[in-house]
């Protein structure tokens, strides 16, 4: 058993579990981690083999809770991610997240031209396509792939 052990257990705070392979540095710079660094002890796992289905990433969090603007955005790239809250080294929460079917004020438009980067609009998404993510923008029907995404975080 212990040698199944890659990263210890945490005491309070959120593990983000099946991650999907290789975006563990984004979900990062969704929380704030490459921003901030703030004096929080942050563990990841990179290309680790999952008991369900081949590889996953893991971030693990101490001492804080994700808010929900951050959830939706992890859902974009690691669409089967799960957000286990740990309490007293106790899962006392676990979702799964889920992308929504709008996006509203989350992201901007990544066309220059899109009236919502000149009028007082809260932008807006419809999902064209879940993995790897693709939305279109509800004035202006621009696809933004997952790249132009992932730019904005
Ligand atoms: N975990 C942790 N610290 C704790 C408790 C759990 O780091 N104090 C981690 C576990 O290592 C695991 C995740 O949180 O990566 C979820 O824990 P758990 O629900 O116990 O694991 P599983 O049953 O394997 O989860 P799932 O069914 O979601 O795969
Ligand atoms: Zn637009």
């Amino acid at each position: 058993m212990e040698r199944d052990i890659r990263v210890r257990k945490i005491k309070d705070g959120t593990v983000i579990d099946h991650i999907t392979a290789g975006q563990a540095l984004n979900v990062l710079k969704i929380i704030g981690i490459t921003r901030e660094f703030p004096k929080t002890t942050v563990t990841v796992a990179i290309n680790v083999p999952s008991r369900k289905a081949g590889l996953k990433d893991i971030v693990k969090v101490e001492g804080k809770e994700l808010r929900s603007e951050e959830v939706d955005k992890i859902a974009l790239i690691a669409p089967k991610a799960t957000i286990n809250i740990i309490r007293n080294y106790q899962v006392v929460e676990k979702k799964e997240v889920s992308i929504p079917p709008k996006l509203e004020g989350v992201l901007k438009c990544a066309n220059p031209n899109c009236i919502t980067h000149f009028e007082p609009v809260k932008t807006k998404f419809h999902v064209e396509k879940k993995e790897p993510i693709k939305l279109r923008c509800h004035y202006c029907e621009r696809v933004m792939s997952e790249a132009e995404i992932v730019r904005q975080f």
